[in-house]
């Protein structure tokens, strides 16, 4: 007997499905594969649950719900995730963007609105591009501007690639390959800011995480050595030399990491004016400092 599969059967099926599989956001989940796989809006499922599903639909909506049953990512099995109010392609070789991020975002378009150079002039540097959210973002921001995009992942700056060219930006991002701060290189021996959200897990920590994050993203865009400090320690010593005097570093850190990252900052002795925004759960997210005017 043909089975017939409603909005509303998928759906109690599916739900049963990763409820089993430990899956907390199964309601929300379901709704939204459901609807991605009737290429529908999410109030259609709600709306219409007699709605008779399509065979082919009914088929990539069962395909979508055994890789979430294994715990994959929505947002790796609809290969989207947006950032800023605007759209990102995602895979498995970068991190999902997060909306903690926007953050650094807000923070650097306060910092940049008390410039007095020609915004256009200004050198930007983000270091770990990822799926290029936080470049892509600030290009759409300042349509004027040029941004020099770095990662250690040559994976990952194929994905930011796409994303700069769906956005209409790739003309103004210059991409690069490299740990950190390359050597040589076309981009400006000096930056007005240099943004980045680096990994910051210790690796003792990271099989502790969600099996979404641990068995599907890039380990590379999550582990900083044994403290999950070791990328900051390099990366302030050396924003030092690369930032031009009176320009900023602005930094995402994690948890409990603000004292600390906080004290490599200070012991570098370069930087003063150093700020600290906290995230809407009150967590200390994003930290900048300027470099000394004339140190
Ligand atoms: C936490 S992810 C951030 C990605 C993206 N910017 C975002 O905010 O979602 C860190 C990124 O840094 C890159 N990365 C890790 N170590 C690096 C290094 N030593 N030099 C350059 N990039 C690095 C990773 O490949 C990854 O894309």
């Amino acid at each position: 007997m043909k089975v017939i599969w409603t909005l509303e059967k998928a759906s109690i099926w599916a739900r049963d499905k990763l409820q089993k599989a430990n899956v907390k956001t199964f309601e929300l989940d379901v709704d939204v594969l459901l609807a991605h796989a009737i290429k529908r809006p999410r109030r259609f499922v709600f709306t219409y649950p007699d709605y008779q599903i399509p065979l082919e639909n009914m088929k990539v909506f069962q395909k979508s719900i055994l890789r979430r049953a294994e715990r994959e990512p929505v947002h790796y099995i609809l290969n989207n995730r947006e950032f800023w109010s605007l759209e990102f392609f995602v895979n498995g070789n970068v991190l999902i963007p997060r909306p903690e991020t926007e953050h650094l975002i807000d923070h650097f378009l306060e910092l940049i609105s008390d410039q007095k150079n020609e915004k256009s002039s200004l050198e930007i540097l983000d270091i770990g591009v990822g799926s290029g959210n936080i470049s892509i973002t600030v290009l759409k921001e300042l349509p004027l501007i040029k941004v020099t995009a770095i990662d250690i992942s040559a994976d990952a700056l194929e994905v930011a690639k796409r994303n700069a060219k769906n956005h209409g930006v790739l003309n103004r991002i210059q991409f690069c390959l490299g740990d950190l701060f390359p050597k040589g290189g076309l981009f400006p021996e000096r930056f007005d800011f240099i943004l980045s959200n680096p990994p910051y897990i210790a690796a003792s920590e990271f099989d502790s995480l969600e099996p979404e994050i641990t068995c599907f993203e890039p380990k590379v865009a999550l582990i900083s050595g044994k403290t999950g400090l070791e990328v900051y320690e390099r990366l302030i010593l050396e924003a030092l030399l690369r930032l031009k005097f009176g320009g900023y570093l602005i930094l995402e850190i994690g948890d409990g990491q603000l004292a600390q990252v906080k004290s490599l900052i200070d012991e570098s002795r370069g930087f003063d004016k150093v700020s600290t925004v906290f995230d809407y759960a009150g967590k200390p997210r994003t930290i900048s400092a300027r470099r000394k005017i004339n140190g």
